[in-house]
């Protein structure tokens, strides 16, 4: 029997009155009771190996607004972790990793991601005993790309040269490396769904730094090799990627990587979406997350833009990027009842 649960009808093609909604980040630092977690927690990777934190923080979002699907608490760079790097999350700067000079030193240790399976079974049975039994339970992992990016330049430059210039100047060793986090991600993929994830999504979040042949090489073909493997040893899940910022390459990742559903950032615009991608399969986003920071008239207006192109055919309300810290949440709730006409 098909799932009644909104957010799975919508990845399944059908298409809704009132779109399904949820909100890349929506756990996280705008909340005053993720705030008060995280001090009593003494850190964000105790939260995420933690499976009661990472349960308590993944319903936070879902008690207040009631949101059609809660996302597993964790980050893309637990499997980093798991081929044997040493991650650091700083207070207020991005995360940091010793850089990887050679994909050689690689140790892999699969069973440090166990916790993270505990965390979705334990999310799963919380959200049915607090009675959100049509809220669906999205895993996740990085794109092998994007946590490439991670690994050998060691953290958020945001340019990421060293992993830019390898993947031409050593190509065959940059290949190996993303040929083992994409066969981690395949089996740390299929062990959050066999604990309880209903569906996946793959975060591509520097996807927009490639010219068309790396993107191929380096987004496309990793991607389609984990969607086909999902596809192949569970029938039926769907699987949403966002290949962020890779503007006119969209309607290519969708096509070939053969995804459910696929996450717009905040710079495609609705309407050329809803012709070019929509078409061929359900879409997720797109509000900028400066427009739920600032809230009001402007917050409405921009929600307005975003329902009205995608309306008619399978789509699910989201950011086109994660929430901003400073995010007032009653903003977030002002969104939600825009969403729902209520
Ligand atoms: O609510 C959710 O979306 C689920 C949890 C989640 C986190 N990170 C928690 C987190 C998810 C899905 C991610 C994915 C993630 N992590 C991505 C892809 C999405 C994107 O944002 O592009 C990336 C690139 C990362 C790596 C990462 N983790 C960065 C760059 C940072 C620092 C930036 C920041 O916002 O602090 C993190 C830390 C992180 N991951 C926090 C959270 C809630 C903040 C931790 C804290 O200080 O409490």
């Amino acid at each position: 029997m098909p799932s009644e649960k909104p957010f799975l009808q919508s990845l399944s093609g059908v298409s809704q009155t009132i779109p399904p909604i949820w909100l890349m980040r929506q756990a996280g630092r705008y909340l005053p009771e993720y705030r008060a977690l995280r001090a009593e927690a003494g850190d964000f990777k105790t939260m995420v190996y933690t499976p009661r934190y990472a349960t308590e923080v993944t319903l936070q979002p879902i008690r207040r607004f009631g949101f059609d699907a809660a996302i597993l608490f964790s980050d893309i760079l637990t499997i980093p972790e798991a081929l044997g790097r040493s991650v650091t999350f700083g207070k207020d700067h991005g995360p940091q990793l010793e850089p990887l000079k050679n994909v050689a030193d690689l140790k892999e240790n699969f069973s440090h991601l166990d916790p993270v399976y505990e965390a979705v079974t334990s999310i799963r049975s919380a959200l049915d005993n607090e009675g959100f039994t049509s809220t669906t339970l999205i895993g996740f992992a990085g794109a092998p790309w994007t946590v490439a990016c991670y690994m050998v330049d060691g953290g958020g430059s945001k340019e990421f040269s060293s992993t830019r210039t390898m993947a031409y100047a050593r190509e065959t060793e940059f290949q190996d490396l993303i040929d083992q986090i994409t066969d981690i991600t395949c089996a740390y993929l299929a062990a959050q769904i066999r604990a309880g994830a209903e569906a996946v999504q793959i975060f591509d979040s520097w996807a927009g730094l490639l010219p068309e042949d790396q993107f191929w090489k380096w987004v496309i073909a990793p991607t389609k090799k984990i969607v086909t493997y999902l596809k192949h040893h569970h029938e039926g899940i769907p699987i949403i990627g966002f290949p962020r910022q890779a503007g006119s390459f969209y309607p290519d990742y969708v096509r070939e990587t053969g995804v459910t559903a696929v996450g717009l950032d905040t710079q495609l615009s609705p309407s050329w979406a809803a012709e070019h991608i929509q078409k061929h399969c359900p879409v997720q986003g797109n509000l900028d997350p400066f427009a739920l920071m600032a809230g009001g008239d402007a917050l409405d207006r921009a929600v307005d833009e975003i329902t009205s192109a995608f309306r008619g055919r399978p789509y699910i309300f989201n950011l086109g990027h994660g929430v901003h810290k400073d995010t007032p949440p009653d903003h977030v709730a002002q969104l939600v009842k825009r969403v729902r006409h209520v």
